[in-house]
């Protein structure tokens, strides 16, 4: 007699698959699809944002016409390539210099992680050396405090 844990498994294998069909017609590879179907659904993103501490304001605005419902930022000092320097002069690439930054912190669902990064290339960018850094993490987990949600409820 076969285990049960066995029967479970290809039991819901099954059904994600007679899902995969219904909704693919049968294109792609439907182990692929199970793999990323059937596991955990509540994808969130950590959006960090090193930017120019001027472009704060504007990017402020931009974002709260989005769907945001909080963000940090604190005040960091950083050097990119440059180590701190606008040029690079002979002997000047041993001293680095920290720069004031703005960090900017989102966790948002994955579905608008693009659009926000999109909003924050377009109110930042200058064009110019220094313009900054977009991170993209995976979160875990959220929990408000005062409730105890998680996960997106809880962003
Ligand atoms: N690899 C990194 N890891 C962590 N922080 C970084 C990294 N690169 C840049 N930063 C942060 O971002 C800030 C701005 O970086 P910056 O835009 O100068 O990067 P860059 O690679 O030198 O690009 P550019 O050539 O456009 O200046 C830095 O002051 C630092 O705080
Ligand atoms: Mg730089």
């Amino acid at each position: 007699m076969l285990d049960r844990k066995f029967h479970d498994s290809i039991g819901k294998r099954a059904r994600a698959v007679t899902i995969y069909q219904s909704r693919n017609s049968g294109t792609a590879n439907p182990s692929q699809w199970y793999r990323r179907h059937a596991t955990k659904e509540e994808t969130m993103r950590k959006i960090e944002a090193i930017i120019k501490p001027f472009k704060l304001d504007e990017l402020k605005e931009a974002l709260s016409e989005l769907q945001i419902n909080g963000m940090t930022i604190s005040e960091v000092k950083g050097f990119g390539r440059q180590k701190g320097h606008t040029e690079i002069y002979r002997g000047a690439e041993y001293v680095v210099d920290f720069i004031p930054k703005i960090k900017v912190e989102l966790v948002v669902p994955e579905e608008i992680t693009s659009q926000v990064v999109e909003t924050i290339i377009t109110k930042v960018r200058t064009g110019k050396i220094g313009d900054g850094k977009i991170f993209v993490l995976p979160v875990e987990t959220v929990i408000r405090i005062r409730t105890g949600e998680r996960d997106k409820e809880a962003i």
